[in-house]
């Protein structure tokens, strides 16, 4: 399966921090946001990535990601000109996706947990779209799903002023490869974007919409305004200091996950400035080979 992650958007609510530079370059806690998601992608095994940014920052994500490689990875890149929508990276994407199965995650969303419900999402996952439900205090700040008694999704509202459930919609969805050629058929909304609720909306209408629940063992922050960053930088280093391991370490992971063998691990440690961070690598390079 392919992945793409969408790290564009204007950051408004986190104006004037997010004037200067975008969002998911700032930090939350030891790392650039963009790490996170995209450790994301790695554990689910997804190896092929397409970056979508706005065009200002894309030579600062590339300075920082490159063509992926070091990684074990085959990174492209494409721009989003204007904040015109999530689903808009599902046609800026068209050619990367190429009629495969596609994963999208949205370069503000930390998910932290047991990733097994990742990973059994796309090793079963046949066409259609899957996407997940996750219970949060405040839905109206997402898109919301409603379910009946027997756990049938009823609809998905995005930022609904009356919440029909405290299910909200992560920004991570999985689509067939369809996705391009529905996200094309979309109508901007009326804030004037291609709302990827009416993506979501569009094949649940079809009957090809499933929606896991995420059970409460996972924590999925978002970034989007200054109280859930604080709350995100908070909660990662609480976690790193505890255990004295790392979340969205990408070497490591990519270490971990077989995209790169020793040898390959312990030269990109050379390459990397002596720091906290490439100590940390070190001891894992250390305590892998004794
Ligand atoms: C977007 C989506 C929303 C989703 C959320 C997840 O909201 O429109 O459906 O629940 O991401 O982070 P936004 O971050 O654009 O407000």
């Amino acid at each position: 399966m392919k992945g793409i992650i969408l790290a564009g958007g204007a950051g408004s609510r986190l104006y004037p921090i997010s004037k200067a530079y975008s969002k998911q370059l700032m930090y939350v806690y030891d790392k650039p946001m963009i790490y996170y998601p995209l450790s994301t992608l790695m554990l689910g095994g997804i190896r092929e990535i397409l970056l979508i940014t706005t065009p200002e920052d894309q030579a600062s994500f590339q300075r920082l990601l490159g063509d992926g490689s070091a990684l074990g990875l085959k990174l492209e890149w494409a721009v989003q000109e204007e904040p015109k929508g999530i689903a808009q990276a599902f046609t800026i994407g068209a050619e990367f996706i190429g009629g495969e199965p596609v994963c999208l995650i949205l370069g503000d969303n930390l998910f932290y947990g047991p990733y097994n419900f990742f990973r059994e999402a796309i090793r079963g996952f046949g066409s259609g779209a899957l996407i997940f439900g996750y219970r949060v205090k405040d839905p109206e700040r997402y898109g919301v799903v409603e379910y009946d008694a027997s756990d049938q999704v009823l609809s998905i509202e995005e930022k609904p002023l009356k919440p029909k459930s405290n299910f909200a919609v992560p920004g991570l969805y999985i689509y067939d490869g369809e996705v391009s050629r529905r996200a094309a058929r979309l109508q901007p909304s009326p804030r004037g974007e291609l709302e990827i609720t009416d993506l979501n909306r569009a094949y649940l209408e079809d009957g090809q919409l499933r929606v896991n629940r995420l059970g409460r063992g996972i924590a999925w922050l978002d970034t989007g305004t200054t109280e859930s960053l604080l709350e995100a930088n908070s909660f990662i280093g609480s976690i790193e200091h505890r255990q004295g391991l790392k979340i969205g370490c990408i070497e490591e992971i990519a270490y971990r996950m077989g995209f790169l063998d020793e040898a390959a691990f312990k030269a990109l440690l050379e390459t990397l400035p002596r720091s906290p961070y490439r100590e940390y690598l070190e001891q894992i390079a250390k305590d892998e080979t004794h």
